[in-house]
Formats: structure tokens, C-alpha cells, sequence
């Protein structure tokens, strides 16, 4: 699984025609990607403790750095989020939101506090609204399932709009990654992580008495606790060393605390895992500590898989896979044709990205529990033949939920496209130009340059 296929290492940007077009380049890379043409795989429903999710597709959450500044959703925010309401997937994964009200990723992160806990309220209220009303027209009895992502930044941490990166570790390479040196920001101790495991804890309170369906414990691409998770070289700290255990442990404790505090029978408690960093060891989760490749870390899985038992063994029933760290090699979380400013050229190609997330989510989902729901993500590289990846990953089970991110800021219809038309509408899918990530890396309000007229300007 850790090899990259030789035919893998030219880069070639999407130019696929046809799903023969396609097919045919898939067979040249000697990747196995299979594709369906029955489409009725997105329609089945499934369950969840008492909770039953209407379809199989997700809005992946995306970042949009639009809140007021009080970290509330402003207008901008609302519009969003009301046209993935209006698109009817089955979850909508609300962005990465702060539990501290300094500290965030950009001034205009949303943050969820005591004080803007009513706009919070409210914004549920909305968007939960459009969103039933939407799988209504669409078949779908059951209601949709609204989660929310909350998260510390940690290394990407801003104080106002400087970067003040909250380490568990230091590393030169993800430091040059940002652009800052050692003496800029600090290395966490462990007296303010146990501090955290309470804030977190009752930030999902607060989410919970919001009305949202469900909190993510964000453990993915790079931020606190996914650099948590590979903190092997933080030393004399009972949340770092070789023990899988010291460094799950603020995930772990804040689902424990969490199971304690709120009903989980109706309430998810869920995680965005990264389950492959590509940093070579010891840095870097997901990966062998014998490195038989240059390129980008060996995978060993052997860790997630481990992290998953504990995560079930807690009553965590749904896990979104992710992997990768956008921050320092973008194209293993997002494949894209064209880097965004200051990013590299994909060293691969992208279809072989594609393939990789594919066959790391594959892996999870044969090797976690029967009843754990798995969502995979970076299908929007895929365009208007996502549909037939999607449909066939779903059928042949190794995949619950197919999640799409850029495809949702381009084409928050996609989900109505394929419940009722069986296809993807081609002129308005993501592109993968990297035109959202570059507004995000520079802090601007995020959506698609390219399809939205909003962001077009
Ligand atoms: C502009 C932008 C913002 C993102 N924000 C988040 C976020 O808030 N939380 C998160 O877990 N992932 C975030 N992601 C990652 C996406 O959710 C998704 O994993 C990634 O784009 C790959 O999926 P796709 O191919 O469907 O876009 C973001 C990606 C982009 C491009």
C-alpha cells in the first residue's frame, strides 16, 4: 500500500472527456479505482445509534472565514451555508470552529462562547429548516444531520492576524512551511492542554444546546490534536512519548468527558481523523517508522487502527477520514491541478492522490468495526464523474458516505444533482485550481472564484 506506483511520479492535469477518457488513464497509472453507473447507492439511508442519516452524501466542512467578529455566522456566512442547505445532502459538516476566543485560525473564524450562543441557536434553526425542506421535495423522510467542527488551531494559531504557532513539537520543515522561526509562538504544555480538555467539553455543551446534531473533535491536518497524535518526541508529558495513549489522550478524555455530559443517544459524537500526516517518522501519524521510500512518509496504519478501537470502545460511531496536512504538502488532502500562490506543484499525479485517500479510507473501513460509519473526502478532484467513483466505493462497501469539500463551494448542488438527475452537472463543478485555498491562505473571505459570482470579483 506504502509504494507509489512508478507510473504515479508524472504530474498530468485532468483533461478527461468521457468516463472512457478517464478509465482509460486510470488503467496507464495501475491504480484501482472501479466506477458504477447506478446511482441508487446516494438514496439509501443509514443509521446511526437512533439516528438515521437520509442519504449518503456529505458536504465536507470548509472554511470560509466570514464570521463577525464575535465569531458568530455573519450574512455571508448564512449564505453559504443556506445554499448547501438548499442542496440536500444528507450532513452538513460545519467548518472548523474555534473554542478559544483567541487564538483562532483568522479573525473572521467562526467561535462558538456564552455570549453568541443565541446566534448560534438560531443559525441551526435556519439552515435546519431549508435543509429538511430540501430532502422533502427530495424523498427523504428523515431529517438532515448538522455537525459541528471544533477545533484548536494549535501550530496554525493566530494572534490578531500574526501567526503564533501553539506547538507540541517543534519541526523545521512545518515551521518553514509558515514562514516562522523558533522563537515565534510556544510549545504547549501540559498544564493548558488539561485546561483544553474542559473548554472543548463545554464547547460541545454549548453545540448540543444549539440544536446541532453532532460535534467533530477536529483531529485532522495538523491542527492540536492531530499534531497531538504524533507528538512522539514531546518528552516528560503524559500527552506525548512512543504510548499511543499519551498522545490520544485529549481526544480520548474530551469524548469521555463529552459521553458524561450530553444524551448520546440523539447527539453524535464524532472525529475528523487524519489517519496519514505524510511526515517521516518519528513525526507524522499513519506512518512506518522504517522509511522504504523517499516519497511522502511509508504508510503504517497500524496506529489509526488502534485509535479507532479506542474511539469505538467510547461509542464513536462515525468517523470522516481525512489525511494529509494542507498547510505543508496540500495535494495528500486536497488533489488539485494548480497550487495555490506559494504552494507546490503537485509532485504526483493527481489522480494518484486521489487514489491514495481513496484506498487509506478503504483500509479504515475494513478494518474498523462493522457498524462504524466512515466518510471519505477528495472526490471533488474527480469533477462530474465523482458520481460513478462515489457510487462505487458505496456499493462495494468501502466507504459509507461519499464527502465532497471544493465541490460544495463550487456546486453546493451537486447532492440534488445526483439524487434527481443521476449526474453532475460538468460546467459547474470545482476545477481544482486552488483559487479558495489561495483566499483562505490569505486570510480573505472563501469561496469559488471560478463558479460563484460572489467570489468571482
Ligand atoms: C478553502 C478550504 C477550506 C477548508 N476548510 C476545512 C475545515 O474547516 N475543516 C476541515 O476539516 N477541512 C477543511 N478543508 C478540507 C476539506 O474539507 C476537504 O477535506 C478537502 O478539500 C478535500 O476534499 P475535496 O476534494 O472534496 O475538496 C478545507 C479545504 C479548503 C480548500
Amino acid at each position: 500500500m506504502s509504494k507509489v506506483p512508478q507510473d504515479c511520479e508524472k504530474f498530468e492535469p485532468f483533461s478527461y472527456n468521457s468516463l472512457a477518457d478517464l478509465k482509460l488513464t486510470i488503467k496507464k497509472l495501475k491504480i484501482s479505482l472501479s466506477m458504477d453507473d447506478n446511482f441508487e447507492c446516494f438514496k439509501q439511508p443509514i443509521a446511526l445509534n437512533n439516528i438515521e442519516i437520509p442519504n449518503r452524501l456529505a458536504v465536507q466542512p470548509m472554511e470560509g472565514f466570514d464570521a463577525q467578529l464575535d465569531g458568530s455566522p455573519s450574512l455571508l456566512t448564512l449564505r453559504r451555508y443556506k445554499r448547501y442547505a438548499n442542496g440536500g445532502a444528507g450532513i452538513i459538516w460545519i467548518e472548523a470552529t474555534s473554542i478559544l476566543e483567541e487564538f483562532k485560525s483568522n479573525p473572521h473564524q467562526l467561535v462558538i462562547t456564552q455570549r453568541n450562543f443565541e446566534k448560534f441557536k438560531r443559525f441551526v434553526r435556519y439552515l435546519r429548516k431549508i435543509l429538511d425542506d430540501t430532502l422533502k421535495t427530495l424523498g427523504f423522510d428523515n431529517k438532515g444531520i448538522i455537525i459541528l467542527q471544533l477545533n484548536h488551531s494549535g501550530r496554525y494559531s493566530k494572534k490578531g492576524k500574526k501567526n503564533y504557532p501553539i506547538r507540541t513539537y517543534y519541526h523545521n520543515d512545518l515551521d518553514a512551511a509558515i514562514n516562522v522561526n523558533k522563537k515565534e509562538g510556544k510549545i504547549i504544555s501540559d498544564e493548558e492542554l488539561i485546561k483544553l480538555e474542559d473548554i472543548w467539553v463545554k464547547k460541545a455543551e454549548l453545540a448540543y444546546n444549539a440544536g446541532f446534531d453532532g460535534v467533530d473533535i477536529k483531529a485532522c491536518h495538523g491542527y492540536l490534536i492531530s499534531e497531538l497524535l504524533s507528538a512522539r518526541t514531546k518528552k516528560n508529558s503524559i500527552y506525548g512519548g512512543y504510548a499511543l495513549e499519551n498522545r490520544a489522550r485529549l481526544l480520548l478524555n474530551v469524548i469521555k468527558k463529552l459521553n458524561n455530559s450530553v444524551p448520546t443517544s440523539d447527539f453524535i459524537i464524532t472525529t475528523r481523523l487524519g489517519v496519514y500526516d505524510g511526515i517521516p517518522y518519528p513525526y507524522g501519524f499513519g506512518n512506518a517508522k522504517l522509511q522504504n521510500e523517499n516519497f511522502p512518509a511509508t504508510i503504517d496504519l497500524s496506529e489509526p487502527f488502534q485509535l479507532i478501537q479506542l474511539l469505538y470502545r467510547q461509542d464513536v460511531k462515525l468517523l470522516n477520514i481525512s489525511s494529509g496536512n494542507p498547510h505543508y504538502k496540500p495535494f495528500l488532502t486536497r488533489p488539485y491541478d494548480i497550487p495555490a500562490a506559494g504552494a507546490e506543484k503537485p509532485p504526483e499525479h493527481p489522480l494518484c492522490s486521489v487514489n491514495r485517500m481513496i484506498t487509506l479510507t478503504s483500509s479504515i473501513k475494513k478494518n474498523s468495526p462493522k457498524d462504524m460509519i466512515i466518510i471519505g473526502s477528495g472526490y471533488s478532484y474527480l469533477r462530474q464523474f465523482a458520481i460513478n467513483i462515489c457510487s462505487a466505493l458505496i456499493t462495494n462497501g468501502m466507504v459509507d458516505i461519499c464527502g465532497l469539500g471544493r465541490m460544495s463551494f463550487a456546486n453546493p448542488n451537486f447532492p440534488k444533482q445526483i439524487l434527481q438527475n443521476q449526474k453532475i452537472d460538468k460546467n459547474k463543478v470545482c476545477i481544482a485550481c486552488s483559487k479558495c485555498s489561495e483566499l483562505m491562505s490569505k486570510g480573505k473571505n472563501t469561496g469559488c472564484m471560478v463558479r460563484d459570482p460572489l467570489y468571482k470579483s
